[in-house]
């Protein structure tokens, strides 16, 4: 039975960037711009780059892409008056599991990312900024490259653009669908041309990104917030979420809830109230275990519904706001089996390039396979938690370190599913299929 969301609840939806999606053809420029588009872009360019740097600063802003790194600081680390060209870089990659928020965003309304690439490359002094998306999201790549083909149109990009001066060129680039080019420097390497694999940093991209230039790498979601602050300002951005967490978030729920989907919210909202924004529980399902932000935050259970969804209130109970894909698992679902699952895929896109990631992954597969054939010991505990040890802070890029997180907080909360795998009251619950190579 779907249930009414409680007026608490209702109170922390904040649409902002979402408040366009339900109109029709909200995608197409005259829609785009009826609706208010391409208004703060005017605003934009009638003020300094650097007063836009100060602007974004001043709101908060932090960045969408799972870090919650601080925008208007990043911007402000790109040297000025140095000669080389200045890059944006958007990424669209959006690979970890359980998130969708960026490509719903691009399908929705491509414009306002669109619009938010202009702005943001205008404040950097960029005048060609790439959109690097996802390879299997053919159908968003089409409708972005039709939407950009529309702003050169009406003169929103291409050469002095509204008679300011500036001008823009973007590039739409479509990867090959593999989850480590959506970490920031094999985006670059991939973007260039090579095989997309992490680059040691420093140097940083700010200095040294794409070909060598300053490069402002951010996620779809910030930039796509941008024009809302130009419009806004700063003060109205902060009157949602929390001081540290200020503005609205689009959570992504998925999984055991009765209306999965994307709720913009303040951040700070909870699960519960996310849980009930959801329609609640699916019948005769019970909250087990979920994740705050896709498979690399360690994973909570019921005990933490009433933690807040913001950076702070997330890693006050040990894990990670994440990219806020928030997927929910009940009594019916097997916590050592979706641990499996999420370790198959991080052995899976780990590129290979340093030794605990490569070896630590397979290994730990190897392990959760047998647990679950119904082999397993006692022994394979400890040594999943050793392989995390040297996963976790010796790895080469936070992919590795990501992929500690469902072994780690699985076997914190919930080990007595381990042991009943191990100590043989559970029986193998694996497809005959899945269980060929079991040893
Ligand atoms: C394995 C891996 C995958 C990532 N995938 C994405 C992604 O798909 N989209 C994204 O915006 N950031 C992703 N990131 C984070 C980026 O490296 C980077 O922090 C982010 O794009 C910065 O944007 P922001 O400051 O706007 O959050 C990933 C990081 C890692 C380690
Ligand atoms: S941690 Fe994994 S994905 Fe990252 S560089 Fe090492 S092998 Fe590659």
């Amino acid at each position: 039975m779907v249930t009414a969301p409680s007026q608490e609840a209702l109170a922390k939806l904040t649409p902002v960037l979402t408040k366009r999606w339900l109109s029709p053809d909200a995608w197409r420029l005259d829609v785009y711009e009826r609706l208010d588009g391409y208004r703060a872009l005017r605003k934009a360019l009638s003020v300094h780059p650097d007063d836009l740097i100060q602007l974004v600063k001043d709101s908060g802003l932090r960045g969408r892409g799972g870090a919650g790194f601080p925008t208007g600081m990043k911007w402000g680390f790109i040297p000025q008056n140095d000669g080389k060209p200045h890059y944006l870089v958007v990424n669209a990659d959006e690979g970890e599991p359980g998130t969708c928020k960026d490509l719903p965003l691009m399908m929705a309304d491509p414009h306002s990312l669109i619009e938010g690439v202009i702005i943001a490359s205008y404040a950097i002094r960029c005048n060609r900024a790439f959109i690097y998306i996802r390879g299997e999201a053919v159908h968003a790549a089409r409708r972005l490259r039709n939407a950009v083909a529309e702003a050169y149109r009406a003169g929103y990009l291409g050469r002095n653009i509204l008679g300011s001066g500036f001008d823009l060129d973007i590039v739409v680039h479509s990867g090959a669908g593999a989850y480590i080019c959506g970490e920031e420097t094999a985006l670059l390497d991939s973007l260039e041309g090579f095989r997309g694999q992490p680059r040691l940093r420093p140097p940083f991209p700010a200095t040294h990104g794409l070909y060598s230039c300053p490069t402002v790498v951010n996620n779809v979601e910030t930039i796509a917030t941008v024009p809302y602050i130009v419009l806004g300002g700063a003060q109205w951005f902060r009157s949602m979420g929390t001081e540290k967490s200020p503005g609205p978030k689009i959570y992504s729920i998925s999984g055991r809830v009765n209306n999965p989907g994307q709720y913009e919210c303040s951040l700070g909202i909870t699960l519960r109230q996310l849980i009930e924004l959801a329609g609640g529980m699916q019948p005769g399902h019970e909250l087990k275990f979920w994740t705050p932000g896709g498979s690399s935050t360690p994973m909570l259970t019921a005990e933490h519904m009433d933690a807040p969804l913001d950076f702070e209130g997330m890693a006050g109970v040990g894990t990670m706001l994440g990219t806020t894909a928030v997927q929910v698992f009940s009594q019916q679902d097997d916590v050592v089996y979706a641990t499996y699952r999420w370790i198959k895929f991080y052995h899976h896109e780990s590129c290979g390039k340093c030794t605990p990631c490569r070896e630590g992954n397979y290994w730990m597969e190897q392990i959760l396979h047998r647990i679950l054939a119904g082999k397993g010991t006692h022994e394979d505990l400890d040594t999943l938690l050793d392989a995390c040890d040297n996963l976790l802070g010796r790895s080469f890029c936070a992919l590795g370190d990501g992929a500690t997180s469902p072994v780690t907080s699985s076997i914190k909360y919930f080990k007595q599913d381990y042991l009943d795998y191990i100590e043989g009251r559970k029986a193998p619950t694996m497809s005959p299929a899945e269980l060929v190579g079991a040893h």
